[in-house]
């Protein structure tokens, strides 16, 4: 049991979680989703939340949604009703990852990304192929970076932000909490709470209400 694991979630992010889950050593044995319950992915059965909440309480558990708020809302959930439940952190066999870099649980780095040294990851973020998040970073909890998105030392992002597709963001830059980075933007300046921002150089396009889709 200890290699099993159970992901959260069925779409094209349970997938790619699967590929890093193999790497680590894991076993897939159930995939939770309500609405596909009954079928099988990559032939694994498909469960409902509540047939995870009884069965597999005690087990290792990712959660698979790539919405970095449902993302959070649904960790939270499971921590409440599955309290003996453990969140691996996954990170493919091809990453690198630094001296004094901590990474906290839940959280999954996808294949022949770099993080630097120094650097935290918090809870359940997700870095994505090919990124490179350099030293002294700080990627708060839930947050998400897309694949090919480069940041220099000393940046930090905050909870549910979201840095898309090959964004660029400048050494010593913050990025609020909330947030959506626009695909390819370079981010030279430090960019507030609750907005979309994109372009290059980055600058905010709109406010971003809590709870609004993520990425189109
Ligand atoms: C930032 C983003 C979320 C904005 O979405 P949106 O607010 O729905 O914006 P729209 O798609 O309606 O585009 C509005 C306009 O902004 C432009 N635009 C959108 N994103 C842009 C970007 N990143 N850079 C430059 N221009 C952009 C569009 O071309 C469009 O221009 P037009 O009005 O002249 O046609 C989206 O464009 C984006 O970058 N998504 C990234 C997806 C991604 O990285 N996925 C990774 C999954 S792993």
């Amino acid at each position: 049991m200890t290699n099993d694991i159970v992901v959260v979630g069925s779409g094209g992010h349970a997938i790619s979680v699967t590929n890093v889950a193999l790497s680590c050593g894991y076993t897939v044995i159930s995939y939770v989703d309500d609405c596909q319950a009954g079928k099988k992915i990559l032939g694994t059965p498909v469960i409902t939340f509540e047939e995870c909440y009884s069965i597999y309480f005690s087990h290792n558990i990712c959660i698979a949604i790539g919405d970095n708020a449902v993302r959070e809302q649904v960790f939270k959930e499971y921590k409440v009703k599955m309290a003996s439940a453990k969140f691996p952190i996954l990170v493919h066999e091809s990453c690198v990852i630094g001296i004094n870099t901590h990474i906290d649980e839940g959280t999954v780095v996808m294949p022949l990304a770099n993080i630097g040294p120094n650097s935290t990851l918090g809870k359940c973020c997700i870095v994505n192929t090919s990124s490179s998040i350099d030293h002294d970073c700080k990627i708060d909890d839930f947050a998400s970076i897309a694949p090919g998105v480069i940041t220099g030392g000393i940046v930090s992002i905050g909870k549910r932000t979201a840095i898309s597709i090959g964004a660029t963001i400048k050494h010593d830059t913050s990025i609020g909490v909330d947030v959506v980075i626009g695909a390819n933007s370079y981010v030279d300046k430090n960019i507030g709470n609750c907005m979309v921002a994109y372009g290059s150089p980055c600058r905010k396009v709109r406010d971003r209400e809590i709870g609004e889709a993520y990425l189109t």
